[in-house]
């Protein structure tokens, strides 16, 4: 992981640098949350966004109004909504222990007995439908709690989405919430024309819905088949004199909007644990996802009384379901071959159904980890989502296991080329160490031409094999010396085609150096080090002549990535890629310079570094975080000792536990803005 490009101690960049990282941030926005395949992890990701509201702090005029910064979470194309009552997020239990705990933290703010209502957590995303006089006038997805997206237009094309409430009376206004969800039957069949169609599959249903609810024309989403159930309500004026959350259920209910029917009242929180249990158990038969059991308490004085914190209410908690688990047959062990040459073993599964999607294969990471498992080909092997998303084999099931299956071994060779797999000492994987080879050769190419590096649109994995099978480009700098001729010659590549790839092969000579830098695949250097790297030495040959000691003098950059660089440009090869990428005429410039910075220590919050985590609801994270850094404050990612306070909005998870087990000092929102206020930190 790269380290942290600190913002707030450089002087004014030019123009391109913004531009260029805004290209970035969009471009990981796009893999985040529309693909659900990000590529770089999230303090990378924090990394790129925070250089850039630092240069957006130092050169406000600058800020454009399409710039990430102030379109926080993704590609937004919808209108935003404002929730007139926040839409708060669940804290969770894990546990029989975790779910006595919330009630023993629930009988000390409320010593009288308390009622349950306990429902099925769907596993869908949270809508808002605002009623007036009975009429839905509004749709709006959670978005971060405190603005969602308009999406009126599309969630009307839900069934069972009623357009006028049954009600004799309606209030005047009712927001109903509840979750929109793809139903395994619609999910099936959705994928299975997907497929057809030659497109691309979903993961999950969850993503299925998601991605059909922010579809810009209705008539996709209509075609989708999601569904919905409601479960509470923001605001609602004037008060029906509704006393429980049981009666609200049954009034939405009445009121022709859809609930749940697995939901049961209980007087004590004993009888939610087996409530929690047979959700479990039947969490298959239900025709749709469910990722655990929602426990409300019933009263909804109570509730009042017992308040929320910025994240959640105290009220309420979800029983998160452990991950799906499923046995298939571990058919064959294969190893691939990465650009760096590293080999990585995987399972080529039977393919089975398991926490919302087909798996048919499984990373097994490296040696020690299959020497750890003990699967062997031919195993019945027990396989589940790791975090719910990445296929996990979690062990063999010995007892199913055929006479004669021999431990697996690593191949001495490389599969592909045939050259010896080497393992370093205290490395816990083995590489390919032949440059030469053609599976790192292909994966170097793919990884230089993709969106975060050149971007050469056009050059896919199967143009890339062609390139290198043929011996046309056996470095990234022969792309460069390829004629249009021998583009028109390749298989199923049509001479327009040809032709608009030789453009971008052009094109690309002027990607900024950070992109460069990134493409040529250096050990450890990732977007933030590579923007860290241009900016401040400017140039490829003066990164090129860097020494250690001058590489850990970039903000941002730690010995184990300046040993990376150093040891690339020690290889007499890179350095002839770089003599020929230099005679190509590619850009090797970095942004220009800033000036020197004046002394910051004149800034009130100079010295101190503060993380942002959870959701804030007067402005966005990305917004403090300017602010904060306007103020000579640091924003790093991570928690550490060395973080002066942990800013802690809703949904706050692994930082703000982070913090509390070093004694960090956490601040809420409302501390956070009389900092912002009075420029000052109050004492403790
Ligand atoms: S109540 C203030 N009930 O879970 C709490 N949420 O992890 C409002 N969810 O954002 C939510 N099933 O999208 C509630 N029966 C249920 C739910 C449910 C699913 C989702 C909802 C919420 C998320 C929190």
């Amino acid at each position: 992981m790269d380290g942290d490009v600190s913002p707030g101690d450089r002087g004014a960049p030019e123009e391109t640098e913004i531009e260029q990282l805004r290209q970035e941030i969009r471009y990981h926005n796009a893999r985040y949350y529309e693909l659900d395949e990000p590529e770089i992890s999230d303090a990378e990701y924090d990394g790129l966004v925070r250089r850039l509201l630092a240069l957006e702090a130092e050169h406000p005029e600058l800020i454009t109004e399409d710039s990430p910064t102030q379109r926080p979470g993704g590609a937004v194309t919808f209108s935003p909504v404002a929730h007139v009552v926040p839409m708060l997020s669940l804290d969770n239990a894990f546990d029989i222990e975790d779910l006595a705990a919330w009630g023993k933290r629930l009988e000390r703010l409320m010593p009288e007995p308390v009622a349950f209502v306990g429902e099925p957590k769907l596993d869908g995303l949270a809508i808002s439908l605002v009623y007036e006089k009975g009429h839905l006038v509004r749709a709006a997805t959670r978005g971060d709690g405190v603005t969602g997206e308009d999406v009126t237009a599309n969630v009307l094309t839900i069934r069972s989405v009623p357009r006028r409430l049954k009600l004799a009376s309606p209030p005047g206004v009712v927001e109903i919430r509840g979750e929109v969800f793809m139903p395994l039957s619609a999910f099936a069949d959705l994928n299975r024309r997907q497929g057809e169609a030659g497109k691309r599959l979903f993961a999950n249903p969850r993503n299925a819905a998601a991605g059909s609810l922010r579809q810009l024309d209705p008539r996709i989403t209509a075609d989708r088949n999601l569904a919905l159930y409601c479960y509470a309500t923001g605001a609602l004026e004037p008060d029906p004199g509704i006393a429980t959350h049981w009666d609200l259920l049954q009034w939405l209910g009445g009121a022709g909007v859809p609930v749940n029917d697995h939901i049961e009242r209980f007087d004590s929180l004993a009888g939610v644990h087996d409530f929690a249990a047979a959700m479990l158990g039947s969490r298959h038969d239900l025709g749709y996802e469910i990722d655990g059991a929602v426990i409300k308490v019933d009263d909804l004085t109570q509730r009042r009384r017992m308040g929320s914190t910025s994240k959640a209410p105290r009220w309420a908690i979800a029983f998160k379901f452990p991950p799906e688990e499923k046995t298939t047959v571990l058919e064959r062990i294969f190893v691939s071959i990465g650009r760096t040459g590293r080999a990585t073993p995987f399972a080529s599964l039977t393919p089975v159904f398991v926490g919302g999607s087909t798996v048919a294969r499984a990373t097994l990471h490296n040696e020690d980890e299959v020497a750890r498992k003990d699967v062997r080909e031919g195993d019945t092997i027990v396989v589940r989502k790791a975090g719910d998303v990445i296929p996990e084999v979690v062990a063999p099931v010995e007892s199913l296991r055929q006479a004669g299956a021999e431990p697996w071994r690593f191949p001495k060779d490389c599969p592909v080329c045939g050259h010896e797999l080497v393992r370093l000492e205290g490395e816990a994987d083995r590489y390919c160490v032949n440059l030469e080879c053609p599976a790192q050769r292909v994966q170097r190419l793919f990884h230089f031409a993709s969106r975060g590096a050149m971007d050469i649109e056009g050059m896919g994995e199967k143009i890339c094999t062609q390139l290198s099978e043929r011996g046309l480009v056996a470095d990234v700098a022969d792309l460069y010396s390829l004629r249009l001729e021998t583009l028109t010659g390749l298989e199923r590549l049509a001479e327009k085609s040809a032709t608009n790839l030789y453009e971008a092969i052009e094109a690309s000579k002027k990607r900024p150096l950070a992109k460069l830098l990134v493409g040529l695949g250096i050990r450890h250097v990732g977007p933030t080090a590579a923007i860290a790297l241009a900016g401040e030495l400017a140039h490829m040959d003066r990164i090129e002549e860097a020494s250690v000691d001058d590489l850990v003098d970039v903000e941002g950059i730690g010995p184990i990535i300046a040993e990376s660089i150093v040891q690339f440009f020690d290889d007499a090869r890179n350095r002839t890629v770089i003599d020929k990428l230099r005679a190509a005429g590619l850009n090797l410039e970095g942004p220009p310079r800033p000036p020197a910075v004046e002394s910051e220590d004149a800034l009130p919050l100079s010295g101190l570094t503060f993380v942002l985590t959870g959701g804030l609801s007067g402005r966005t994270r990305e917004e403090a975080g300017a602010a904060l850094v306007a103020l000579g404050a640091k924003i790093a990612s991570s928690v550490s000792k060395k973080t002066s306070y942990v800013v802690a909005g809703a949904n706050a998870g692994s930082k703000l536990a982070k913090a509390e087990s070093l004694g960090v000092p956490i601040l809420d929102e409302a501390a956070l803005e009389r900092i912002l206020e009075t420029g000052a930190v109050e004492p403790e």
